[in-house]
């Protein structure tokens, strides 16, 4: 909970007047961290919707005051609630949870490019620079190369120029088959984070948090100029 928590914080601060939608899914009241925190930013925002839902509430859980209705967050929930499609959704919790989410917002018409996640528990291990069986060896960018700064990614040995096809660094390895882990894509939850060995670069959006010291997000980051990535 706490990355969407504290866009929470964010929204709550500035009384944002946006329609901001508070979907929650757990077992019950005991297994609920922060809904009285949760509970008091929401009353800050003049056009909020909360819906809590417990799978298996106790006996003390108080419908209408802790929780909203009794079941899973899936998608007759979703559809019951009538989410205005055209929002943009941050989702966080488990990989399997995320993943059945997105793809039922997805099947509701949200488009994927608004559907942001952000893994909570183990993910898959990160191996920058280490290349899977089944992933062919990092290459140069299928298309007109670009023109821009040149990015190297050390551990992969390619050197790729930054073109206007690429939005930011992410893209581009991707583009190169260069291994990269992931998850929001908008500079949120810092899986992307990489050791910038040289040059610098500016952010587009701007993250949340800013990387540590000598390090990049890549899926917000264009290179200043010719870079390297430890990737
Ligand atoms: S993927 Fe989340 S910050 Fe880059």
């Amino acid at each position: 909970m706490t990355p969407v928590l504290a866009m929470l914080h964010a929204l709550a601060d500035e009384a944002s007047p946006r329609d901001v939608w508070w979907l929650y899914g757990t077992r019950n009241g005991r297994e609920h961290p922060f809904a009285e925190e949760a509970r008091r930013l929401l009353a800050a925002l003049p056009h909020r919707h909360s819906h809590i839902r417990y799978s298996a509430p106790d006996a003390e859980d108080r419908r209408t005051i802790d929780f909203d209705a009794s079941g899973r967050l899936d998608m007759r929930a979703l559809q019951a609630l009538n989410l205005p499609r055209d929002g943009d959704f941050y989702i966080c919790g488990p990989s399997a949870f995320m993943n059945d989410l997105a793809a039922e917002l997805a099947a509701l018409g949200v488009a994927r490019d608004r559907i942001h996640t952000e893994l909570f528990g183990a993910g898959p291990s990160i191996t920058p620079g280490v290349v899977a069986p089944t992933r062919p060896p990092p290459h140069l960018p299928a298309g007109v190369p670009g023109t821009g700064a040149l990015v190297s990614f050390a551990r992969s040995g390619l050197s790729a120029h930054f073109g206007p096809a690429f939005r930011n660094l992410l893209e581009l390895a991707e583009a190169c088959d260069v291994p990269v882990r992931w998850s929001c894509r908008t500079g949120v939850c810092h899986t992307c984070e990489t050791a910038l060995v040289a040059g610098s670069v500016r952010y587009e959006p701007d993250p949340i948090d800013a990387a540590a010291d000598g390090n990049v997000l890549i899926c917000c980051a264009r290179p200043e100029g010719d870079i390297v990535i430890d990737l």
